[in-house]
């Protein structure tokens, strides 16, 4: 993949979000493999499964700092160095992010109210061709705003979201429409801006499929820090009932619509962080939010436990009670905190699968999945 920003020159540094892009596409899923391999042989000598991405142009979700210079606006990353690098494209992004940038950028330029104190731009795209521009200010966004923002929104045939401090503006819709295709079946997303989504959205297909390809489904499936439904609504085909928790609002409620556009009718989402999960699962604290959605815990029958927990990985209480499920699947965007975890989770299941998800190429981070069963 050709990059100019992957290798410092006499003009810059390199850009900090690749720190492996002065690699081949193969070279640095090399590195990446080897170093796992090392990091969780204590655990699982086979050789990890690898799940590759596209070479380039595979980000659906990206955000820019954007660079001021005497009236001139150029897109922006942090370079190695932490200080801001002009770009003016970006080899990973998906096409059509790729020439959205290019001419949005000019449209901006060329409008003062739209260029004010432009601070920082966020693009979500999907598969299906939707595209969701975030645009964030140093200042308060008014109907001056809304009125040009409107008119590039219906131009470029985006949904433009504003953005400043305490002040979001949405000017027709803040929801994005994605469609992922697991084992040749489509499934319909409707995403909030706000809400997690996944950033590569082949690999997160290949994910789900590994995931149903590796899982041991019977009786029914409790997930923690399920998002949108992004695998829960693929996953729900194969248990007899699903519960599904994570806490953010925005993400509970498109679980909810996804739920419906898939006419799909054997999950429960509720809005509930894995430590009140814990509490209420260990009844050490009754929840409303429980009874609200009609939801008796000593009504299902789990045999598997699925986590995707952010970076930090799982807390002392969720690590403890994920033991005492069959089947724990985890899926993991930080190496670190799930070797942390495995450590105690290795105690009482062995692992049956291991794999590494090239979801972010050309940096130094990797998603990994993870199955075990309670040791016989
Ligand atoms: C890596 S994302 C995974 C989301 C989802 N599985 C997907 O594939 O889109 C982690 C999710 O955990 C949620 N989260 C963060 N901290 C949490 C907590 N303490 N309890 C429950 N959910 C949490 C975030 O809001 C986010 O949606």
């Amino acid at each position: 993949m050709e990059c100019k920003y992957f290798k410092p020159s006499d003009e810059h540094e390199q850009c900090g979000s690749c720190n492996l892009g002065g690699m081949s596409y193969e070279e640095q899923l090399d590195y990446k493999i080897t170093k796992e391999q090392q990091r969780f042989e204590n655990f699982y000598t086979k050789p990890l499964e690898v799940i590759k991405s596209e070479d380039g142009a595979f980000r659906n979700r990206v955000e820019f700092r954007i660079f001021h210079k005497m009236g001139q606006i150029s897109y922006a990353m942090n370079d190695t160095n932490r200080k801001l690098l002009p770009i003016e494209s970006c080899s990973i992004v998906s096409d059509d992010i790729s020439s959205l940038m290019t001419i949005l950028l000019k449209k901006v330029q060329e409008n003062n109210e739209l260029l004010r104190k432009f601070f920082m731009v966020e693009f979500l795209g999907s598969t299906s061709g939707d595209m969701l521009v975030t645009m964030i200010y140093h200042r308060k966004l008014d109907e001056d705003w809304e009125a040009e923002a409107r008119l590039l929104q219906d131009e470029l045939n985006i949904k433009i979201v504003g953005r400043s401090r305490k002040q979001k503006l949405i000017l027709d819709t803040d929801t994005i429409e994605e469609e992922l295709t697991i084992n040749g079946k489509k499934f319909k997303f409707k995403y909030q801006e706000g809400g997690f989504t996944q950033p590569n959205q082949k690999v997160n297909e290949k994910m789900i499929e590994w995931v149903l390809r590796n899982i041991d489904a019977k009786d029914d499936l409790c997930e923690l820090y399920c998002g949108g439904g992004n695998f829960t609504i693929p996953l729900s085909k194969v248990f007899d009932n699903v519960l599904a928790t994570e806490i953010s609002k925005t993400s509970i409620r498109s679980a909810k619509l996804n739920c419906t556009l898939n006419d799909v009718n054997n999950i429960k989402f509720i809005r509930m962080s894995s430590e009140e999960f814990v509490e209420a699962r260990t009844g050490v604290r009754e929840y409303r939010r429980l009874k609200q959605e009609d939801v008796n815990l000593d009504s299902y029958n789990f045999s598997t436990i699925f986590m995707d927990p952010p970076r930090a990985g799982l807390d002392d209480t969720t690590r403890a009670l994920s033991k005492q499920f069959d089947q724990i699947i985890y899926i993991s965007c930080n190496p670190e905190t799930l070797h942390r975890d495995l450590e105690e989770l290795t105690k009482t299941h062995e692992i049956k699968n291991f794999a590494l998800f090239d979801q972010f190429a050309f940096s130094k981070h990797i998603e990994s999945g993870v199955v075990l069963q309670r040791k016989a």
